[in-house]
């Protein structure tokens, strides 16, 4: 393993150990030995991911005139799923084991190089038989003995008590079959040879209502999303908007990782948080406008336009997110990935993902799809139920449009069909059954996705703002200093309250009185065991940006002017300050929020 592996993997386990000793993170069930890819938060991160939660909240609806909320149910109709693609499609390829049935994904076998060992099966002195021929992957390197030992205790392991000890297991008529170069058909754990890859879908089945039969299945829903689209027509008809407009949810969503790793990154349970902002079709754009503006680069993308197309919404909603994570501290660990036509689903027209620099590597933290009307039209087309719009504008324009413009726009649109390299062309007569309805001013609006994940950024921020230093101590021991350099906005407590001395009535009294006053407004912490710089240091840890220390200057020992005045301490610079209570929450308020 190279050196730059082994510190990343260490940069993790310091993480990981971090959020468990401060309350940030735990594994689910642990008293039991832990459940596979769920994690709870304790108070800190329950905090923390309360604090991204609003940010996202408030930005992307609160702040914004043009986007609605919605909570909906974790469980609905499976004609949903069914609909979306979800029940046919949403699954990853896997091969199994023959050695153990443990399964990989397809694409996550690294190429490995050995010799082929194939053995016609195994017995015991219990009695056990296993009659199977099986074989295994003799890596270059790996001495045949402990080869040999690590074959029985898989079999062992997988047969359970009746083969009795691995160490006595006999492997039956050993061959070695050939030697193999960057071979992917063998487990990376196991080195068992690996069967046919096959679908398996990522959805956790569940059972609506006591009998519990086939009739009764539906699925923990997998993704946020489609309860936005299921509910369009109800939050459009119930809210006065018109295209375009976006509608936001933050939830739970499950999927049956078949490896979950890297501690939260990939969970089976975990929150997303999804924007769906349904916009015109582009030719309902130009109809209106007489144009589609083009994106070209440096193009702006402050304030939304009403000639802007889908091409200008996905750029204008990247640059968005982009700003958004810029304000929780994350700007400069991100990179873009715009996937290729040849990675796109065929109804997608774009799609970037928003990458983050991870201890195990950069990775996804958001996506950023131009998904066009698939969605809507899907659901419209399952449920049967009619999910147009109207746009008094557009029938408007589209009655001042003489016969050969309609026929220009059409003829656009038909040679736009059959230049299509995925998914098949729309025939001819749907497409002018399409622009009747459009001249008219009906149409399923598109959609732009920023789909974003709490629990991938509650661990990116913790990744990003982790620092350790070495210190040596007044009595020259050296000590490790952690420091969360997390961003006031999203740290779990904005501010440390400190009585100097915790013998001292005086202090202590005054100490309570500013915590008292903070604590309405900000998440805080009373401290008053330990040093001051033991207290400091403790709150460092936890990325606690600010400290506030009552002393005696605090209650007029050093004369009227300092009377009522606190130290305030700030985490990153170490600077502190002579602040009035009066002036405190003035001060912090701005910062924290
Ligand atoms: N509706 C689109 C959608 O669900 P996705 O790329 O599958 O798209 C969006 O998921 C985001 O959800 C990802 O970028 C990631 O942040 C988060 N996410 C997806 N699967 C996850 C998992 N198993 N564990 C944690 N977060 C996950």
């Amino acid at each position: 393993m190279s050196t730059d592996a082994k510190n990343s993997i260490a940069q993790m386990e310091k993480i990981v150990s971090l959020c468990k000793r401060r309350g940030f993170i735990y594994q689910s069930s642990e008293i039991y030995g832990g459940c596979g890819g769920v994690w709870d938060y304790g108070p800190l991160g329950a905090e923390l991911k309360r604090n991204l939660r609003s940010a996202w909240w408030n930005t992307m609806t609160r702040e914004r005139e043009d986007v609605l909320g919605l909570d909906a149910s974790i469980l609905m109709n499976p004609a949903i799923w069914k609909a979306s693609g979800h029940v046919d499609t949403f699954a990853d390829l896997m091969r199994e084991c023959s050695l153990t049935n443990k399964r990989v994904r397809a694409d996550h076998v690294e190429p490995q190089d050995g010799v082929v060992m194939k053995y016609s099966g195994a017995t015991s002195p219990t009695g056990w038989r296993w009659d199977r021929t099986v074989s295994g992957l003799l890596k270059n390197g790996e001495h045949i003995e402990s080869f040999r030992k690590r074959i029985r205790a898989l079999i062992a392991q997988n047969a359970g008590e009746s083969a009795g000890k691995p160490e006595e297991i006999e492997l039956l008529n050993e061959e070695k079959i050939d030697a193999v170069n960057g071979s992917v058909d063998f487990h990376p754990e196991t080195g068992g040879a690996l069967g046919e890859a096959r679908p398996f879908n990522l959805m956790l089945k569940t059972y609506l209502g006591p009998t519990a039969t086939e009739a009764d299945v539906t699925y923990l829903r997998p993704e946020t999303a489609q309860a936005i689209f299921a509910q369009f027509k109800n939050v459009f008809d119930s809210s006065r908007v018109k295209v375009p407009f976006g509608i936001g949810q933050i939830g739970k969503a499950f999927r049956n990782e078949v490896t979950p790793k890297n501690f939260t990154f990939r969970s089976r349970e975990f929150e997303q948080m999804e924007l769906e902002f349904f916009i015109k079709p582009d030719e309902a754009v130009e109809i209106i406008s007489g144009e589609v503006a083009a994106w070209s680069e440096g193009a702006d993308l402050s304030e939304p336009k009403p000639n802007w197309g889908w091409q200008m919404w996905h750029r204008y909603w990247v640059d968005q997110r982009t700003k958004f994570y810029e304000g929780i501290g994350l700007g400069d660990v991100l990179e873009y990935y715009w996937q290729t036509p040849a990675d796109l689903a065929h109804y997608a027209r774009a799609c970037v993902d928003i990458l983050c620099e991870f201890p195990f590597g950069t990775e996804e933290l958001e996506g950023i799809a131009a998904r066009g009307d698939f969605d809507l039209s899907q659901h419209q087309k399952h449920s049967t139920k009619s999910l147009e719009v109207f746009d008094e504008e557009l029938k408007t324009a589209a009655a001042k449009l003489t016969p050969e413009q309609k026929e220009a726009l059409i003829q656009k649109r038909l040679a736009a069909e059959a230049a299509k390299t995925k998914g098949e062309p729309m025939p001819e007569a749907d497409v002018r059954a399409w622009f009747e309805r459009l001249f008219k001013g009906n149409y399923v609006p598109h959609v732009i996705e920023p789909s974003a994940g709490l629990d991938r950024m509650a661990l990116a921020v913790l990744a990003k703002a982790f620092s350790e230093t070495e210190k040596v101590d007044e009595k020259g021991k050296k000590e490790v200093i952690t420091v969360l350099h997390l961003h006031p906005r999203v740290a779990p407590i904005k501010v440390g309250v400190f009585p100097l001395l915790k013998n001292k009535p005086e202090l202590v009294a005054k100490a309570r009185e500013v915590y008292a006053l903070l604590k309405k407004h900000m998440n805080c912490f009373y401290d008053e065991t330990a040093s001051i710089g033991r207290r400091y240091a403790r709150q460092d840890e936890v990325g606690t940006p600010f400290g506030v220390t009552i002393d005696f200057e605090t209650c007029g020992e050093k004369g009227p002017e300092l009377l009522d005045t606190v130290t305030l301490r700030h985490r990153d610079s170490g600077e502190q300050e002579r602040v009035k209570i009066s002036d405190l929450l003035g001060k912090l308020l701005p910062l924290v929020s």
